[in-house]
């Protein structure tokens, strides 16, 4: 039997600290759903002590999700390890405690002020602390590569005879090279006498673009477990990506050990919809395997050779991702059929929301040709962006030319009539911004916009998205229509909605930082 590599995600924990990336309880739910159909093996579903929202959210995902261990991150300090515990608990036996204390020279001078001895004293009270509340620890030195290899393993060596079953060596910073790495990992292998009482797990960082090869190589030097993201997001460059790794693992077996994963991969590409959406962090078109072109064959002659034999120019099936569209949709499809294939293409809707979508598709359908998945899931993804409709667009009309103009009509909640105005602007999509502005009396301004085409024709349905800054926040907002202004007003009314929920919900505490 083939080795398994444990697939950590870490999403919502590290992916989630993007800028602009951050998502409410119930869209985090979401994502840890699809994660449990992906099969990943943990979910890091937050930093419980940072927030009470990240605290409810990793509780309500220990709660409810089953199958995958789910993990909370703590620092070393007596009040995080209690609230991750008390987060994690609903999990029962599958809760994990992720505690981390940095390690290297640079930040037991500047950051930690600690000398070697006291980091080691810290990080087994810790490990020892949480191992009271919960069986499964996992321990961090955190900026791992760039630590002293020998003070690294005597720090491996202590967590893990505090208890600690899993040791994760974080590329913190990005700085590592494939071959170091996984000369470090081999290091660790041949310097700790108690490494096979732990899984050594590693955690990589983009910044030059190696987060990937760093995890291979670790694991061709003894790392079973890979920490990562879909779509790699995460802190600046990124994490690891989650389908590039495991479609690594599996296509050149040959060349990366023979080793298996958990993963259903069928259901990455739906993964990585779902959570671009709910983030609205955009999935670049080059990128590999979720990318728009990543199954796209251009030059005729490539073209040509996939006719005769799809192997002569591609190495994985669009299909083993998950990139299907079949052309099964129309206006006579009552709810339970809708339910019946949502089902299929793994999306779990309560019966209002089914029944918004069956309208939906019979009004696509009028406006289509052809409905496919992709237009489906669109529509499915903006019913799951529980995102209270403070503002919501009741009419629209542009009139383009010399002075682009437009007329918009808002429905304010709990107020019976809606609110009109007229405004010019440099554009149809200015014009409608700006009209939007003069009625919320809320002034915000474009960061990023964002045009893609759900799917291909004509009449494909376009989603646009945004960045918006309101004051000090940056936040994203999404909106699909098959008219691009009207889906623009839509993107920016779904930020401006987000930002005011968010300034409602707010919680006083600080987030910690890392
Ligand atoms: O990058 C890092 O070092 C981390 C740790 C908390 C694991 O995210
Ligand atoms: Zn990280």
């Amino acid at each position: 039997m083939s080795e398994k590599v444990i697939i950590f995600d870490t999403t919502l924990r590290d992916g989630e600290q993007c800028p602009g990336a951050s998502m409410n309880t119930r869209e985090k739910l979401e994502v840890a759903r699809q994660l449990a159909r992906l099969k990943v093996d943990v979910i890091e579903a937050g930093f419980p002590i940072a927030s009470d929202g990240d605290f409810e959210a990793v509780q309500a995902i220990a709660t409810e999700i089953k199958g995958p261990s789910i993990a909370g991150l703590a620092r070393c300090v007596d009040k995080d390890i209690d609230r991750a515990a008390d987060a994690v608990k609903p999990a029962g036996e599958r809760g994990r405690i992720h505690v981390f204390l940095a390690t290297s020279a640079i930040h037991r001078e500047f950051k930690l002020k600690m000398a070697q001895d006291e980091i080691i004293r810290r990080a087994v009270e810790g490990v020892k602390r949480a191992r009271a509340r919960c069986t499964d620890i996992e321990f961090s030195p955190e900026d791992a590569s760039r630590t002293e290899p020998e003070f690294l393993a005597q720090v491996t060596e202590a967590v893990i005879a505090a208890g600690a079953r899993t040791v994760n060596i974080p590329d913190t910073v990005g700085y590592a090279a494939p071959h170091q790495f996984g000369a470090l990992i081999k290091y660790l292998y041949e310097h700790v006498s108690n490494i096979k009482d732990a899984v050594i797990s590693v955690h990589c960082h983009n910044d030059l673009g190696l987060a990937v090869a760093n995890s291979l190589a670790a694991v061709l030097n003894g790392a079973r477990q890979v920490e990562c993201t879909i779509n790699g997001l995460g802190e600046r460059a990124g994490n690891t990506s989650l389908e590039e790794t495991v479609m690594a693992l599996k296509t050149r077996a040959d060349a990366f050990g023979g080793f298996t994963t958990g993963i259903d991969t069928r259901q990455i590409y739906p993964a990585s919809r779902l959570v671009s959406h709910l983030t609205g962090m955009v999935v670049q078109r080059n990128k590999a395997i979720v990318g728009d072109n990543a199954f796209a064959h251009e030059s005729g002659i490539h073209q040509h050779g996939m006719i005769q034999n799809r192997a002569t120019y591609e190495i994985m099936s669009a299909e083993d991702v998950g990139r299907t569209s079949e052309l099964t949709w129309g206006k006579h499809m009552g709810h339970h059929a809708v339910r019946k294939k949502l089902e299929e293409m793994g999306y779990k809707l309560n019966d209002d929301e089914i029944r918004r979508v069956t309208e939906q598709v019979k009004t696509l359908a009028d406006k289509k040709k052809h409905v496919y998945d992709d237009d489906v899931r669109a529509l499915v993804e903006g019913a799951f962006t529980e995102v209270p409709q403070i503002w919501k667009l009741d009419y629209l009309s542009v009139m383009t030319g010399t002075i682009p103009t437009a007329s918009v009509r808002l429905i304010q909640a709990d107020k019976k009539e809606p609110t009109a105005d007229a405004s010019t602007g440099d554009g149809p999509i200015d014009a409608t911004l700006k009209t939007i502005d003069r009625i919320t009396g809320i002034k915000g301004s474009l960061n990023d916009f964002n045009v893609a085409s759900v799917t291909s024709g004509e009449d494909a349905i376009g989603e646009v998205s945004v960045r918006v800054q309101f004051g000090e926040r940056i936040v994203t907002g999404k909106g699909n229509s098959t008219d691009i202004i009207e889906a623009s007003a839509l993107a920016y009314l779904n930020a401006l909605n987000r930002h005011l929920d968010e300034q409602r919900r707010r919680n006083e505490t600080e987030k910690p930082t890392l």
